[in-house]
Protein backbone atom coordinates (compact mmCIF):
# COMPACT_ATOMS: atom_id res chain seq x y z
CA UNK A 1 0.00 0.00 0.00
CA UNK A 2 0.90 3.84 -0.23
CA UNK A 3 3.20 5.60 2.67
CA UNK A 4 2.81 8.58 3.64
CA UNK A 5 6.09 9.22 2.45
CA UNK A 6 4.57 8.78 -1.52
CA UNK A 7 1.68 10.98 -0.21
CA UNK A 8 3.99 13.79 0.42
CA UNK A 9 6.38 13.87 -2.37
CA UNK A 10 3.01 13.41 -5.31
CA UNK A 11 1.89 16.49 -3.14
CA UNK A 12 5.06 18.27 -3.62
CA UNK A 13 5.42 17.72 -7.20
CA UNK A 14 1.59 18.96 -7.54
CA UNK A 15 2.88 22.16 -6.17
CA UNK A 16 5.51 22.42 -8.31
CA UNK A 17 3.53 21.67 -11.39
CA UNK A 18 1.23 24.11 -10.58
CA UNK A 19 3.59 26.97 -10.14
CA UNK A 20 5.40 26.11 -13.40
CA UNK A 21 1.82 25.63 -15.33
CA UNK A 22 -0.16 28.36 -14.53
CA UNK A 23 -3.72 29.05 -15.63
CA UNK A 24 -4.45 29.65 -19.41
CA UNK A 25 -7.39 31.66 -18.02
CA UNK A 26 -8.61 33.93 -15.41
CA UNK A 27 -9.43 31.32 -12.33
CA UNK A 28 -12.45 33.45 -11.76
CA UNK A 29 -13.76 33.34 -15.79
CA UNK A 30 -15.16 29.35 -14.88
CA UNK A 31 -18.05 28.31 -12.45
CA UNK A 32 -16.75 25.26 -11.49
CA UNK A 33 -20.06 24.12 -9.41
CA UNK A 34 -18.92 25.53 -5.69
CA UNK A 35 -17.49 22.97 -3.00
CA UNK A 36 -16.42 20.39 -5.96
CA UNK A 37 -13.52 18.61 -7.76
CA UNK A 38 -14.79 18.73 -11.00
CA UNK A 39 -13.58 16.26 -12.95
CA UNK A 40 -16.38 15.60 -15.62
CA UNK A 41 -15.50 18.71 -17.98
CA UNK A 42 -15.68 15.77 -20.93
CA UNK A 43 -19.22 15.66 -19.75
CA UNK A 44 -20.84 18.61 -19.21
CA UNK A 45 -18.46 21.64 -19.20
CA UNK A 46 -18.87 24.57 -16.15
CA UNK A 47 -21.11 27.93 -16.82
CA UNK A 48 -19.46 31.18 -16.80
CA UNK A 49 -19.97 34.57 -16.78
CA UNK A 50 -19.54 35.08 -20.19
CA UNK A 51 -21.59 32.59 -21.44
CA UNK A 52 -24.23 33.58 -18.28
CA UNK A 53 -23.84 37.43 -19.42
CA UNK A 54 -24.88 36.20 -23.41
CA UNK A 55 -27.85 34.89 -22.51
CA UNK A 56 -28.94 37.82 -20.51
CA UNK A 57 -28.39 40.04 -22.98
CA UNK A 58 -30.23 37.85 -25.01
CA UNK A 59 -33.17 37.27 -22.78
CA UNK A 60 -33.39 41.22 -22.19
CA UNK A 61 -33.25 41.43 -26.02
CA UNK A 62 -35.72 39.73 -26.68
CA UNK A 63 -37.96 41.82 -23.78
CA UNK A 64 -37.17 44.79 -25.37
CA UNK A 65 -38.12 44.31 -29.50
CA UNK A 66 -39.68 41.25 -29.18
CA UNK A 67 -39.39 39.78 -32.88
CA UNK A 68 -37.32 42.90 -34.03
CA UNK A 69 -34.12 41.01 -32.29
CA UNK A 70 -34.38 38.91 -35.37
CA UNK A 71 -33.30 41.53 -37.89
CA UNK A 72 -32.67 45.11 -35.76
CA UNK A 73 -29.24 45.84 -33.90
CA UNK A 74 -25.54 45.23 -34.15
CA UNK A 75 -26.10 41.71 -33.59
CA UNK A 76 -29.36 40.25 -35.37
CA UNK A 77 -30.24 36.79 -34.29
CA UNK A 78 -30.89 36.29 -38.44
CA UNK A 79 -26.85 35.51 -38.19
CA UNK A 80 -26.54 34.63 -34.63
CA UNK A 81 -25.75 30.77 -36.10
CA UNK A 82 -23.22 32.40 -38.85
CA UNK A 83 -21.56 34.59 -36.49
CA UNK A 84 -20.95 31.32 -33.66
CA UNK A 85 -19.30 29.39 -36.65
CA UNK A 86 -17.10 32.22 -37.18
CA UNK A 87 -15.76 32.54 -33.79
CA UNK A 88 -14.91 28.73 -33.15
CA UNK A 89 -13.84 28.34 -36.83
CA UNK A 90 -10.09 29.41 -35.86
CA UNK A 91 -10.30 27.22 -32.69
CA UNK A 92 -10.58 24.27 -34.81
CA UNK A 93 -8.64 25.26 -37.71
CA UNK A 94 -11.47 26.09 -40.13
CA UNK A 95 -11.99 28.32 -42.90
CA UNK A 96 -14.63 30.83 -43.83
CA UNK A 97 -17.89 29.00 -44.46
CA UNK A 98 -16.56 25.39 -43.85
CA UNK A 99 -18.27 25.39 -39.90
CA UNK A 100 -22.13 25.59 -39.19
CA UNK A 101 -23.36 25.61 -35.78
CA UNK A 102 -26.48 23.85 -35.73
CA UNK A 103 -28.72 21.40 -33.73
CA UNK A 104 -27.01 18.38 -32.08
CA UNK A 105 -23.83 16.53 -33.00
CA UNK A 106 -26.66 13.71 -33.63
CA UNK A 107 -28.47 15.36 -35.97
CA UNK A 108 -25.78 16.56 -38.23
CA UNK A 109 -24.37 12.93 -37.76
CA UNK A 110 -27.11 12.14 -39.73
CA UNK A 111 -27.10 15.01 -41.97
CA UNK A 112 -23.61 14.43 -43.37
CA UNK A 113 -23.83 10.70 -43.40
CA UNK A 114 -27.31 10.84 -45.44
CA UNK A 115 -25.76 13.10 -48.05
CA UNK A 116 -22.18 11.77 -48.50
CA UNK A 117 -23.25 7.67 -48.29
CA UNK A 118 -23.32 7.07 -52.04
CA UNK A 119 -23.46 3.40 -51.96
CA UNK A 120 -22.78 1.25 -55.58
CA UNK A 121 -22.51 -2.71 -55.86
CA UNK A 122 -19.16 -2.53 -55.08
CA UNK A 123 -18.58 -0.08 -52.69
CA UNK A 124 -20.98 0.05 -50.07
CA UNK A 125 -19.61 -0.62 -46.39
CA UNK A 126 -19.45 1.75 -43.61
CA UNK A 127 -16.30 1.71 -41.34
CA UNK A 128 -17.26 2.00 -37.55
CA UNK A 129 -14.80 1.08 -34.61
CA UNK A 130 -16.57 -1.78 -32.36
CA UNK A 131 -17.93 -0.02 -28.92
CA UNK A 132 -18.02 3.34 -30.85
CA UNK A 133 -20.11 6.39 -29.14
CA UNK A 134 -23.65 4.32 -29.06
CA UNK A 135 -25.24 7.87 -31.48
CA UNK A 136 -23.12 7.30 -34.11
CA UNK A 137 -23.54 3.30 -34.33
CA UNK A 138 -27.08 4.29 -33.92
CA UNK A 139 -26.66 6.46 -37.19
CA UNK A 140 -24.85 4.29 -38.97
CA UNK A 141 -27.72 1.42 -38.52
CA UNK A 142 -30.67 3.36 -38.78
CA UNK A 143 -28.98 4.97 -42.24
CA UNK A 144 -28.04 1.35 -43.46
CA UNK A 145 -31.94 0.18 -42.78
CA UNK A 146 -33.37 3.45 -44.64
CA UNK A 147 -31.31 2.56 -47.50
CA UNK A 148 -32.63 -0.63 -47.34
CA UNK A 149 -29.16 -2.57 -46.69
CA UNK A 150 -28.11 -4.63 -43.28
CA UNK A 151 -26.15 -3.05 -41.03
CA UNK A 152 -24.80 -6.78 -40.59
CA UNK A 153 -23.63 -7.16 -44.30
CA UNK A 154 -22.81 -3.54 -44.48
CA UNK A 155 -21.50 -2.49 -41.70
CA UNK A 156 -17.11 -2.86 -41.33
CA UNK A 157 -16.43 -2.93 -37.20
CA UNK A 158 -12.88 -2.41 -36.61
CA UNK A 159 -12.39 -4.11 -32.92
CA UNK A 160 -9.91 -2.90 -30.24
CA UNK A 161 -7.00 -4.28 -29.05
CA UNK A 162 -6.49 -6.84 -26.58
CA UNK A 163 -5.03 -3.72 -24.18
CA UNK A 164 -8.57 -2.20 -25.14
CA UNK A 165 -6.93 0.16 -27.90
CA UNK A 166 -7.41 0.71 -31.45
CA UNK A 167 -4.64 -0.09 -33.59
CA UNK A 168 -3.95 2.69 -36.05
CA UNK A 169 -2.39 0.12 -38.77
CA UNK A 170 -5.66 -2.01 -38.10
CA UNK A 171 -7.96 1.13 -38.23
CA UNK A 172 -5.76 2.30 -42.00
CA UNK A 173 -6.23 -1.67 -43.47
CA UNK A 174 -9.94 -1.48 -42.88
CA UNK A 175 -10.33 1.03 -45.52
CA UNK A 176 -10.92 -1.71 -48.08
CA UNK A 177 -12.35 -2.07 -51.44
CA UNK A 178 -15.87 -2.27 -50.61
CA UNK A 179 -15.71 0.60 -48.08
CA UNK A 180 -17.26 4.27 -49.03
CA UNK A 181 -17.70 5.74 -45.45
CA UNK A 182 -16.37 5.75 -41.94
CA UNK A 183 -16.91 6.97 -38.91
CA UNK A 184 -13.94 7.65 -36.33
CA UNK A 185 -13.34 9.73 -33.02
CA UNK A 186 -10.70 11.86 -32.54
CA UNK A 187 -10.52 10.74 -28.80
CA UNK A 188 -12.21 7.49 -27.87
CA UNK A 189 -15.11 8.32 -25.16
CA UNK A 190 -14.10 5.05 -23.21
CA UNK A 191 -10.60 5.14 -22.84
CA UNK A 192 -9.14 8.61 -24.11
CA UNK A 193 -7.53 6.91 -26.66
CA UNK A 194 -6.56 9.86 -29.56
CA UNK A 195 -6.55 9.48 -32.68
CA UNK A 196 -3.96 10.32 -35.91
CA UNK A 197 -7.09 12.01 -37.45
CA UNK A 198 -4.72 13.81 -40.23
CA UNK A 199 -2.38 10.12 -40.90
CA UNK A 200 -6.13 8.36 -41.33
CA UNK A 201 -7.72 11.06 -43.29
CA UNK A 202 -5.11 10.67 -45.45
CA UNK A 203 -5.01 7.05 -45.96
CA UNK A 204 -8.68 6.91 -46.03
CA UNK A 205 -8.38 9.17 -48.56
CA UNK A 206 -6.01 7.64 -50.80
CA UNK A 207 -8.41 4.28 -50.63
CA UNK A 208 -11.15 6.13 -51.72
CA UNK A 209 -12.92 6.22 -48.64
CA UNK A 210 -14.13 9.35 -46.52
CA UNK A 211 -14.52 9.40 -43.42
CA UNK A 212 -16.83 11.50 -40.66
CA UNK A 213 -15.12 12.30 -37.92
CA UNK A 214 -16.84 12.88 -34.43
CA UNK A 215 -14.35 15.44 -32.62
CA UNK A 216 -16.58 15.61 -29.43
CA UNK A 217 -13.80 14.67 -27.47
CA UNK A 218 -11.05 16.69 -29.01
CA UNK A 219 -12.14 19.44 -29.74
CA UNK A 220 -11.46 22.39 -26.90
CA UNK A 221 -8.49 20.37 -25.99
CA UNK A 222 -6.73 19.43 -29.34
CA UNK A 223 -5.33 21.84 -31.92
CA UNK A 224 -7.14 21.25 -34.32
CA UNK A 225 -6.23 22.22 -37.62
CA UNK A 226 -9.63 20.55 -39.85
CA UNK A 227 -9.04 22.60 -43.27
CA UNK A 228 -5.58 21.06 -43.70
CA UNK A 229 -6.76 17.59 -41.74
CA UNK A 230 -9.65 16.44 -42.81
CA UNK A 231 -12.42 16.29 -45.20
CA UNK A 232 -16.22 15.93 -43.04
CA UNK A 233 -16.36 16.32 -39.31
CA UNK A 234 -19.19 17.04 -36.38
CA UNK A 235 -18.21 17.66 -32.46
CA UNK A 236 -20.60 18.47 -29.78
CA UNK A 237 -19.82 22.04 -27.89
CA UNK A 238 -20.89 21.24 -24.33
CA UNK A 239 -17.76 19.38 -23.11
CA UNK A 240 -14.04 21.15 -23.22
CA UNK A 241 -15.92 24.18 -25.53
CA UNK A 242 -18.38 24.60 -21.93
CA UNK A 243 -21.61 25.87 -24.34
CA UNK A 244 -23.93 24.90 -21.84
CA UNK A 245 -26.38 22.04 -21.10
CA UNK A 246 -26.68 20.65 -24.79
CA UNK A 247 -25.46 23.65 -26.79
CA UNK A 248 -25.43 23.55 -30.23
CA UNK A 249 -23.62 21.21 -32.05
CA UNK A 250 -20.86 21.98 -34.77
CA UNK A 251 -20.03 20.50 -38.38
CA UNK A 252 -17.12 20.65 -40.64
CA UNK A 253 -17.64 20.33 -44.71
CA UNK A 254 -13.75 21.07 -46.31
CA UNK A 255 -14.30 23.56 -48.87
CA UNK A 256 -13.36 21.18 -51.62
CA UNK A 257 -16.50 19.52 -50.85
CA UNK A 258 -19.03 22.64 -51.14
CA UNK A 259 -21.40 23.86 -52.34
CA UNK A 260 -23.56 20.52 -51.22
CA UNK A 261 -26.85 18.95 -51.44
CA UNK A 262 -27.78 18.26 -48.13
CA UNK A 263 -29.82 14.96 -48.24
CA UNK A 264 -32.30 16.52 -45.59
CA UNK A 265 -33.28 20.21 -46.60
CA UNK A 266 -34.80 23.09 -44.49
CA UNK A 267 -35.13 26.71 -45.05
CA UNK A 268 -32.88 27.70 -42.79
CA UNK A 269 -30.68 26.18 -44.90
CA UNK A 270 -30.68 28.45 -47.42
CA UNK A 271 -28.90 31.67 -48.75
CA UNK A 272 -29.77 34.14 -46.13
CA UNK A 273 -30.92 36.69 -49.20
CA UNK A 274 -33.48 33.94 -50.78
CA UNK A 275 -34.56 32.43 -46.90
CA UNK A 276 -37.40 35.32 -46.91
CA UNK A 277 -38.52 34.97 -50.24
CA UNK A 278 -40.39 32.07 -49.09
CA UNK A 279 -40.00 30.17 -52.45
CA UNK A 280 -41.08 26.48 -52.35
CA UNK A 281 -37.64 25.61 -54.01
CA UNK A 282 -35.02 25.28 -51.91
CA UNK A 283 -32.06 27.61 -52.84
CA UNK A 284 -29.36 26.34 -50.74
CA UNK A 285 -26.61 28.17 -48.97
CA UNK A 286 -23.20 27.99 -50.62
CA UNK A 287 -21.37 27.11 -47.72
CA UNK A 288 -21.79 24.52 -44.90
CA UNK A 289 -25.09 26.48 -43.64
CA UNK A 290 -26.55 24.45 -45.91
CA UNK A 291 -26.97 21.87 -43.81
CA UNK A 292 -28.42 23.97 -41.39
CA UNK A 293 -32.73 22.49 -40.63
CA UNK A 294 -34.81 24.78 -38.81
CA UNK A 295 -34.90 28.41 -36.58
CA UNK A 296 -31.36 27.59 -33.68
CA UNK A 297 -32.22 28.58 -30.10
CA UNK A 298 -31.21 32.38 -30.24
CA UNK A 299 -30.21 31.39 -26.11
CA UNK A 300 -28.46 28.39 -26.52
CA UNK A 301 -26.37 29.84 -29.40
CA UNK A 302 -25.96 32.85 -26.82
CA UNK A 303 -24.79 30.94 -24.02
CA UNK A 304 -21.91 29.28 -26.77
CA UNK A 305 -20.93 32.77 -27.98
CA UNK A 306 -20.46 33.64 -24.81
CA UNK A 307 -18.67 30.96 -23.43
CA UNK A 308 -16.41 30.77 -26.62
CA UNK A 309 -14.85 33.92 -25.69
CA UNK A 310 -12.82 32.48 -22.88
CA UNK A 311 -10.43 30.98 -25.48
CA UNK A 312 -9.67 34.23 -26.70
CA UNK A 313 -6.24 34.72 -26.85
CA UNK A 314 -5.39 31.20 -25.50
CA UNK A 315 -3.22 29.24 -27.77
CA UNK A 316 -4.98 25.52 -28.41
CA UNK A 317 -1.07 23.93 -28.28
CA UNK A 318 -0.67 25.73 -24.33
CA UNK A 319 -4.64 24.15 -24.07
CA UNK A 320 -3.14 20.29 -25.07
CA UNK A 321 0.43 20.73 -23.29
CA UNK A 322 -1.87 21.77 -19.91
CA UNK A 323 -3.84 18.44 -20.36
CA UNK A 324 -0.60 16.79 -21.32
CA UNK A 325 0.57 17.17 -18.15
CA UNK A 326 -2.55 17.18 -16.01
CA UNK A 327 -3.36 13.81 -17.43
CA UNK A 328 0.29 12.36 -17.12
CA UNK A 329 0.29 13.16 -13.48
CA UNK A 330 -3.42 11.82 -13.25
CA UNK A 331 -1.77 8.79 -14.42
CA UNK A 332 1.15 8.49 -12.39
CA UNK A 333 -0.91 9.27 -8.51
CA UNK A 334 -3.24 6.92 -10.04
CA UNK A 335 -0.06 4.07 -9.95
CA UNK A 336 0.83 5.17 -6.91
CA UNK A 337 -2.34 5.39 -5.23
CA UNK A 338 -4.59 3.11 -6.42
CA UNK A 339 -2.93 0.42 -8.23
CA UNK A 340 -2.28 -1.19 -5.10
CA UNK A 341 -6.10 -1.62 -4.55
CA UNK A 342 -6.45 -3.31 -8.45
CA UNK A 343 -6.82 0.19 -10.48
CA UNK A 344 -5.54 0.09 -13.42
CA UNK A 345 -4.94 2.87 -15.85
CA UNK A 346 -6.98 1.78 -19.01
CA UNK A 347 -5.81 4.97 -21.41
CA UNK A 348 -2.65 5.32 -23.43
CA UNK A 349 0.41 6.65 -21.72
CA UNK A 350 1.80 7.77 -24.64
CA UNK A 351 1.13 11.49 -24.86
CA UNK A 352 -0.04 11.71 -27.97
CA UNK A 353 -2.14 9.08 -27.84
CA UNK A 354 -4.91 10.28 -25.22
CA UNK A 355 -7.41 13.35 -25.39
CA UNK A 356 -8.31 14.84 -21.88
CA UNK A 357 -9.66 12.60 -19.64
CA UNK A 358 -8.37 9.40 -18.23
CA UNK A 359 -9.96 5.87 -17.69
CA UNK A 360 -9.48 3.73 -14.50
CA UNK A 361 -10.45 0.76 -14.70
CA UNK A 362 -11.80 -1.14 -11.47
CA UNK A 363 -14.91 -3.73 -11.38
CA UNK A 364 -16.21 -1.68 -8.75
CA UNK A 365 -16.42 1.29 -11.16
CA UNK A 366 -20.22 1.89 -10.58
CA UNK A 367 -19.94 2.44 -6.82
CA UNK A 368 -17.01 4.56 -6.40
CA UNK A 369 -18.28 6.93 -9.08
CA UNK A 370 -21.47 7.59 -6.57
CA UNK A 371 -18.91 7.65 -3.70
CA UNK A 372 -16.62 9.88 -5.32
CA UNK A 373 -19.49 11.84 -5.91
CA UNK A 374 -21.08 12.00 -2.70
CA UNK A 375 -17.91 13.09 -1.74
CA UNK A 376 -17.95 15.97 -4.20
CA UNK A 377 -15.77 14.95 -6.38
CA UNK A 378 -17.81 14.43 -9.82
CA UNK A 379 -16.33 11.72 -12.45
CA UNK A 380 -18.26 9.56 -14.24
CA UNK A 381 -18.63 6.22 -14.69
CA UNK A 382 -19.01 4.14 -18.07
CA UNK A 383 -19.69 0.72 -18.52
CA UNK A 384 -18.43 -1.80 -18.21
CA UNK A 385 -15.65 -0.67 -15.34
CA UNK A 386 -14.45 2.21 -16.37
CA UNK A 387 -14.68 5.79 -14.18
CA UNK A 388 -13.45 8.84 -16.46
CA UNK A 389 -11.31 11.34 -14.45
CA UNK A 390 -10.94 14.51 -16.86
CA UNK A 391 -8.62 17.05 -15.37
CA UNK A 392 -9.94 19.58 -18.13
CA UNK A 393 -6.76 22.06 -18.47
CA UNK A 394 -8.78 25.39 -18.23
CA UNK A 395 -9.97 25.41 -14.69
CA UNK A 396 -8.04 21.96 -13.46
CA UNK A 397 -4.64 22.10 -11.62
CA UNK A 398 -2.45 19.39 -10.48
CA UNK A 399 -3.26 19.38 -6.65
CA UNK A 400 -6.94 18.94 -7.57
CA UNK A 401 -5.73 15.80 -9.89
CA UNK A 402 -3.83 15.11 -6.40
CA UNK A 403 -6.74 15.46 -4.07
CA UNK A 404 -9.43 13.28 -6.18
CA UNK A 405 -6.51 10.44 -6.84
CA UNK A 406 -6.13 10.32 -3.02
CA UNK A 407 -10.25 10.84 -2.21
CA UNK A 408 -10.44 7.63 -4.43
CA UNK A 409 -7.35 5.59 -2.38
CA UNK A 410 -9.42 6.47 0.71
CA UNK A 411 -12.59 5.29 -0.35
CA UNK A 412 -10.98 2.04 -1.51
CA UNK A 413 -9.08 1.46 1.71
CA UNK A 414 -12.29 2.16 3.76
CA UNK A 415 -14.64 0.13 1.32
CA UNK A 416 -16.74 3.30 1.75
CA UNK A 417 -18.23 2.74 -1.89
CA UNK A 418 -19.78 -0.59 -0.72
CA UNK A 419 -23.01 1.56 0.51
CA UNK A 420 -23.17 2.19 -3.33
CA UNK A 421 -23.43 -1.35 -4.61
CA UNK A 422 -26.65 -1.88 -5.01
CA UNK A 423 -27.40 -1.16 -8.31
CA UNK A 424 -30.88 0.50 -7.66
CA UNK A 425 -28.67 3.45 -6.30
CA UNK A 426 -26.79 3.64 -10.02
CA UNK A 427 -30.56 4.12 -11.65
CA UNK A 428 -30.12 7.98 -12.57
CA UNK A 429 -26.18 7.99 -13.37
CA UNK A 430 -25.27 10.30 -16.06
C1 LIG B 1 -18.45 10.92 -29.04
C2 LIG B 1 -19.79 11.53 -28.80
N1 LIG B 1 -20.60 11.76 -29.84
C3 LIG B 1 -21.83 12.29 -29.67
C4 LIG B 1 -22.27 12.63 -28.39
C5 LIG B 1 -23.63 13.17 -28.12
O1 LIG B 1 -24.36 13.55 -29.19
P1 LIG B 1 -25.57 14.59 -28.98
O2 LIG B 1 -24.94 15.91 -28.65
O3 LIG B 1 -26.31 14.56 -30.24
O4 LIG B 1 -26.37 14.11 -27.81
C6 LIG B 1 -21.44 12.42 -27.30
C7 LIG B 1 -21.92 12.78 -25.95
O5 LIG B 1 -21.31 12.60 -24.94
C8 LIG B 1 -20.17 11.86 -27.51
O6 LIG B 1 -19.38 11.62 -26.47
Amino acid sequence: MSTPHTHHALAAEAAALDLAWPRLVDPHALQVPEGTLYLDGNSLGPSSAAAAGAVRAALDRWAAVGVLGWSDGDAPWFHAAERTAARLAPLVGAEAGELVVAGTTTQLLHQLLATFYRPTAERFRIVIEQGAFPTDRHAVNSLLAARGQSPARAVAEVAPSAQGFLDIDEVAAAFRPDVQLAVLPGVVYTTGQRLPIARLDAAARRAGVRIVWDLSHSVGLVPHRLHDEVELAVFCTYKYLNGGPGSPAAAFVHRALLPIAPAHQGWWGQDKAAQFGMRELWAGASDAGALQLGTPSVLALAALEGALTLYQGVAMEDVEARAGMLTDFLCRASDALLAPWGVRVATPREPRGRGGHVALAHPDAPALSLALRQRRVIVDYRPPNLLRLAPAPLYTDAADVLAAVACLARILSSGGHAAFADPAARAAVT
